[in-house]
């Protein structure tokens, strides 16, 4: 099979990787993908692509004239732009949910809708088309601490975490005056803040059938002990022991299972990854939100960890089969992955650096560098070109001893302003 991966960040690469080692693939295409998938050496070759991932017309084109069996998306923004929508329209495969049921993430208000109906334990919000009666709500109501979020995407950023009344007042004029996150903020939800622990609970499903997938948990603020700004992801590590098995029955009962129903009773079935992130509160588990694919960079320890081959798990979704596959298969070993950024991250990133010791990381057992944003320079070196830039993923018999191989990797590898943090499945 030919295989199209759309995106270009580590989740795709880690996509592209895996979907590579699978007996039935021939070639894997990959648009943009990054220096990391274009310097990938495994039995499959992978080519990168210049297509933008919103370039429906040029991948359709592309898909068409190279052969492409499947598609894959990694990202949410051409899901919510209707990327499967266009190519289902010229009957091409796709894995990923369409437009309608990409919502899920697309829309938090939506979202919340869609927990309501199906009874799915979440904070319940109050939405607002501005800022005056947002206000009056927030200036009315009890002083508790509150969560401002921008109702449309906002590549995470669109959450504003408040402990007080004029911070929440200040969101609410950050989201819907200033614009800061443009039309995500047409629409903004308030909720009170959860105290907890975050963990991600990703499953497959072909919009009858769920298989969940093991707890990861993500480490979304920049520095060590969880301050600092909010990032798309610091690091990540599978499985997450705070999510028991009891607890993940408990999640897929009460969480997963009735989102699938409550999403086909409103006419929405949905295909693809569902991620349901997570605030483990004293009262039990709550919904924060969903996203409609794979976390970056929970994707990266997942993947590593998956024995299964990813390419029958993408057609027996798209296919509506996902109950005649045999149970996934998992490397019982923990995967721990470590992202290194940028000087200058979630900020504007100083970018254009060369990357010494990819190589000298390569050669290390149980380690896997996945690449997020890198590209080349003339001297065709390999150059930090993003925020985040890698994804170093160790395996070992023990989270600490795949934390230990992780920062092995990290070790390695050096540019003018790479950091990273230090603690990552230190949670665990
Ligand atoms: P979301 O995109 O809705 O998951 O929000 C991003 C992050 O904001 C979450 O991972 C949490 O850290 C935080 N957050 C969102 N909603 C709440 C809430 N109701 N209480 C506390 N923290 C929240
Ligand atoms: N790691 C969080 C996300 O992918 O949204």
């Amino acid at each position: 099979m030919n295989i199209l991966v759309v995106g270009g960040g580590g989740r795709e690469h880690a996509l592209a990787w895996k979907i590579a080692r699978s007996p039935k693939v021939k070639q894997v295409f990959i648009a943009p993908g990054n220096a990391g998938t274009a310097t990938e050496t495994g039995l499959v070759p992978i080519q990168n692509v210049p297509i933008n991932e919103l370039d429906f017309a040029g991948l359709i084109k592309f898909a068409k004239a190279n052969a492409v069996d499947m598609t894959v998306v990694g990202p949410e923004i051409p899901l919510c732009a209707g990327i499967v929508d266009a190519f289902e329209s010229e009957t091409l495969r796709i894995f990923g949910p369409n437009k309608k049921a990409a919502r899920l993430e697309g829309s938090k208000i939506f979202c919340k809708e869609v927990l309501r109906k199906g009874n799915v334990p979440t904070v319940t919000a109050r939405s607002f088309g501005n800022a005056k009666d947002a206000i009056a709500y927030l200036e009315t109501g009890p002083e508790i601490p509150f969560v401002v979020k921008a109702d449309g995407l906002a590549a995470g950023k669109g959450v504003i975490v408040c402990s007080c009344r004029s911070e929440a007042v200040d969101a609410v004029r950050r989201i819907a005056e200033s614009r800061e996150f443009g039309e995500a903020g047409n629409q903004l939800l308030i909720e009170e803040r959860l105290d907890g622990r975050e963990a991600s609970v990703l499953a497959i499903t072909d919009g009858r059938t769920i298989l969940t997938l093991p707890p990861a948990q993500d480490h979304k603020a920049a520095h060590d002990g969880g301050i600092g700004p909010n990032t798309g992801g610091m690091g990540a590590y599978c499985p997450a022991p705070l999510v028991d098995a009891e607890k993940l029955h408990w999640i897929e009962e009460k969480v997963l299972v009735p989102t699938v129903h409550a999403l086909d009773r409103l006419d929405v079935p949905f295909k693809g990854i569902l991620y349901a992130g997570l605030m483990l509160t004293r009262q039990g588990p709550r919904v924060l939100e969903y996203n409609a694919r794979f976390g970056d960079p929970e994707c990266q320890p997942l993947l590593m960890r998956l024995k299964t081959d990813l390419v029958d798990i993408f057609e027996a979704t798209i296919d509506g089969k996902l109950d005649r596959l045999p149970p996934l298969e998992w490397d019982p070993r923990p995967a721990v992955c470590v992202v290194m950024a940028s000087q200058g991250y979630p900020g504007k990133p100083e970018t254009g650096f060369p990357i010494r010791g990819l190589d000298e990381a390569a050669k290390l057992p149980d380690v896997k560098v996945f690449h997020a944003g890198t590209a080349f320079n003339e001297a065709r070196e390999i150059i930090n070109s993003g925020g985040r830039v890698l994804g170093v993923t160790g395996l070992g018999e023990t989270i600490p001893e795949a934390k230990r191989a992780a920062y092995s990797g990290v070790k390695c590898i050096r540019w003018d302003g790479a950091w990273c943090r230090k603690d990552i499945s230190d949670r665990a």
